[in-house]
């Protein structure tokens, strides 16, 4: 009761290794679901009652065929600890309300962070096309290494056991390749980002600097108004870098006391994947939240002339339009750069800093789109230009 209560709270996943790295930081969330072995894998479940979330995770760390465990909050707290994440031939996904899946981020994610010494992966292909020579084989390559129950030298998958620049790779079986790389993509490159990387879903979780980043779920080591279920449409994943406040890049919180947040560096997608953003604009209403509305209204609903973007005066703003280049800051214009209600602008009045445009009206697809599911803040903004 007291778990679940606190769950409640949103304080549910403190984690308070103070000084420790925190072990949930390995895995990758899957909120409601379950992995469920197949029926003749079920012994190799390991049930362990009445752990907390943060030692089901520790333990499972911990233990090398741990390669995922199941949260069971109801009918009673269990850490299930598997040695699959999912795969179809032994433990498949299920949705379960009570139960959260955590797998190790190492075994589901399909890009590498450094040299990839750590991923464990399954892509036995090299750059080339050659099939992967299984590690336990001499054959046709001798080689000096072993699979142990740690170097992660599984079948014939890729692995990257001497830090070796290239990344991940593996012998061949083509006798005349003795070895080559995989081409695992990083993951800064492996999801680019376009404008300032609001919709980047992908799985950096570093910042610029190196520093590993604090799980959007916890507390620790920083207080935060970022809980992921306040913001379900910001994707606030494990500890993804992610940007839910319009700044100029994906950040994160990040583990070390010292830094609160930082940026994280991913690459920028190249220009074609923008232009075709570029058939929802509207110029003469807006819809939703206006944010692609590119007309050129330049005053506030009360007649007062907006400022230039690209000056800081009377207001100091971060609102470069050089920083943000998707948003259509030009000239004096009313947009909406940061997720705000409607467009609005900086105003040329030093005692008024920002006010709405509201005498742009709703397009009209959007008024009968909405007619049926009117949010409260739609609602709100309907009743506005009813007045
Ligand atoms: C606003 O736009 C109108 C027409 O586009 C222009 O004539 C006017 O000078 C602009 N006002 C300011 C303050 O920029």
């Amino acid at each position: 009761m007291q778990l679940i209560l606190s769950c409640a709270l949103g304080l549910c996943f403190l984690c308070l290794a103070i000084g420790s790295r925190c072990p949930l930081n390995d895995f990758q969330r899957s909120e409601g679901r379950e992995l469920v072995p197949t029926s003749w894998n079920s012994a190799r479940v390991l049930m362990l009652p009445g752990l907390t979330l943060e030692d089901c995770a520790r333990r499972c760390s911990n233990t090398l065929d741990c390669r995922a465990f199941n949260y069971e909050t109801r009918p009673s707290i269990t850490c299930k600890q598997l040695p699959w994440v999912e795969d179809g031939s032994n433990a498949e996904v299920k949705r379960n309300v009570n139960c959260d899946l955590y797998e190790k981020k190492v075994y589901v994610r399909k890009c590498i962070v450094g040299k990839g010494e750590d991923y464990r992966g399954k892509v036995f292909m090299t750059k080339s096309g050659h099939t992967c020579q299984q590690w336990w084989s001499k054959f046709p390559h001798d080689h000096r290494w072993t699979p142990t129950a740690t170097n992660g030298l599984e079948l014939n998958y890729c692995r990257n056991p001497d830090g070796d620049r290239i990344g991940p790779w593996c012998y061949t079986t083509d006798p005349e390749r003795r070895y080559e790389t995989c081409n695992i993509p990083h993951c800064k490159d492996d999801v680019c980002i376009t404008c300032n990387g609001e919709d980047y879903r992908g799985q950096v979780d570093h910042t610029v600097s190196g520093r590993e980043c604090q799980r959007w779920d916890q507390q620790y080591p920083h207080q935060h108004i970022y809980q992921p279920e306040k913001y379900p449409d910001k994707s606030l994943d494990d500890d993804y870098c992610r940007n839910p406040d319009a700044s100029p890049v994906p950040w994160c919180y990040t583990t070390d006391p010292d830094m609160e947040r930082e940026r994280c560096e991913i690459s920028k997608c190249s220009v074609v994947t923008k232009r075709r953003l570029r058939s929802s604009y509207t110029t003469n209403c807006f819809r939703g939240r206006g944010e692609d509305y590119r007309g050129k209204v330049n005053e506030t609903t009360g007649g007062i002339a907006c400022q230039r973007w690209d000056a800081q005066y009377p207001h100091e703003h971060p609102f470069y339009p050089n920083t943000y280049e998707c948003k259509g800051l030009e000239e004096n214009y009313c947009r909406n750069p940061d997720g705000s209600e409607a467009p609005w602008c900086f105003t040329s009045v030093p005692e008024m800093r920002t006010a709405l445009c509201l005498q742009i009206k709703r397009c009209a697809d959007d008024i009968e789109a909405e007619g049926t599911l009117l949010t409260k803040f739609q609602f709100h903004i309907f009743l506005i230009e009813k007045h």
